[in-house]
């Protein structure tokens, strides 16, 4: 039984991801979940049904991409009677079951192809969608009518790089489960493998993270995780770009631009001192040091 408490993340907009569900889950209307590949989508769909009145009934999931108008009609709405459809990447549904889609979602009946009668049916729609609606609207793609049906209440789910204070819970979450599931002692994560995994840029997101996870626990040795244990592409991060030879000249130090780097992470992590300390790849006492020398610094000057 999936449950709100399953939706992770300690970061503000995962608060206020799992506070719109439970406002909107016992609702009727429509929801329109919106996010990268990864990000957890499906999840936040199977739980919404779940926290709604409808959980008794099913929740029925349909391909958009691979729908046929054959296989559109009452078979499908009768399954998902009195519960819900998932309507995965709605944005790839073709034009005419758009309007067909539209037309049960005002009239609450559908009508079959070749079918005398249309049938009443009480269903209530998730959509999701990798793809900006808006811009399909205005690229003629996506019908706008629909549209406006749908996006009654957006759910956004924010891709994993911009919401990083989530990452330890959601490894140690992934670590635990596959260390249970193969049988193995991994206990926890090495400092220097999750100050990877948290600089890391995660363009699969959430997905990523568990088979990374996955991988690392069944190629571990030891009862931690250490960098060796994760991908090429998780340990060679940070390369970036160089810089002009013009803009040299406003250049700062580099310990302005480490005194900068540091209050920004303080920033990013909610001025947790021991998630910052462990994404500047430094101890505890090293972060208090700094910040102490600079605020000596600030009180002088
Ligand atoms: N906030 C979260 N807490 C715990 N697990 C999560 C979270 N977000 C995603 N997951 C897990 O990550 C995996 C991918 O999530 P899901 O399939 O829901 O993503 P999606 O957005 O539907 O992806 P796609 O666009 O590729 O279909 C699943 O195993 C899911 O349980
Ligand atoms: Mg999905």
């Amino acid at each position: 039984m999936y449950a709100l408490d399953q939706i992770l993340g300690c970061s503000d907009c995962m608060k206020e991801v799992r506070d719109l569900i439970h406002r909107v889950a016992d609702s009727p209307c429509h929801v329109l979940i919106t996010g990268e590949r990864g990000t957890g989508k499906e999840l936040v769909a199977k739980v919404i049904h779940a926290m709604s009145g409808r959980r008794t009934a099913s929740l029925v999931p349909v391909l958009c991409s691979t729908l046929s108008e054959a296989a559109w009609g009452s078979e499908l709405f009768k399954e998902a009677h009195n519960g819900t459809l998932f309507f995965d990447e709605i944005g790839e549904l073709p034009l005419s079951l758009q309007a067909k889609l539209v037309q049960t979602i005002e009239d609450k009946k559908v009508h079959q192809t070749g079918a005398a009668q249309s049938i009443t049916v009480d269903v209530r729609i998730i959509a999701s969608t990798t793809l900006n609606l808006e811009k399909e609207v205005n690229a003629k793609r996506f019908r706008k009518d629909l549209y406006y049906r749908l996006n009654v209440v957006e759910i956004h789910l924010p891709p994993l790089r911009n919401r990083r204070k989530d990452i330890p819970i959601l490894a140690e979450t992934f670590l635990n489960r596959y260390s249970q599931e193969y049988a193995k002692t991994v206990l926890g994560i090495s400092e220097s493998a999750l100050r990877l995994l948290i600089n890391y840029s995660w363009p699969g997101n959430v997905r990523e993270l568990e088979s990374v996870l996955e991988r690392a626990v069944t190629l571990s040795h030891a009862t931690e995780i250490l960098p060796g244990d994760l991908p090429a592409a998780v340990q060679e991060i940070g390369s970036g770009t160089p810089i002009r030879p013009h803009r040299l000249r406003r250049a700062k130090t580099l310990k302005q631009v480490e005194e900068e780097y540091i209050c920004l992470i303080l920033d990013k992590t909610g001025d947790n001192k021991s998630l910052a300390a462990a994404i500047l790849g430094i101890d505890r006492k090293t972060l208090y040091r700094k910040l102490a020398d600079m605020e000596n610094k600030r009180v002088r000057a």
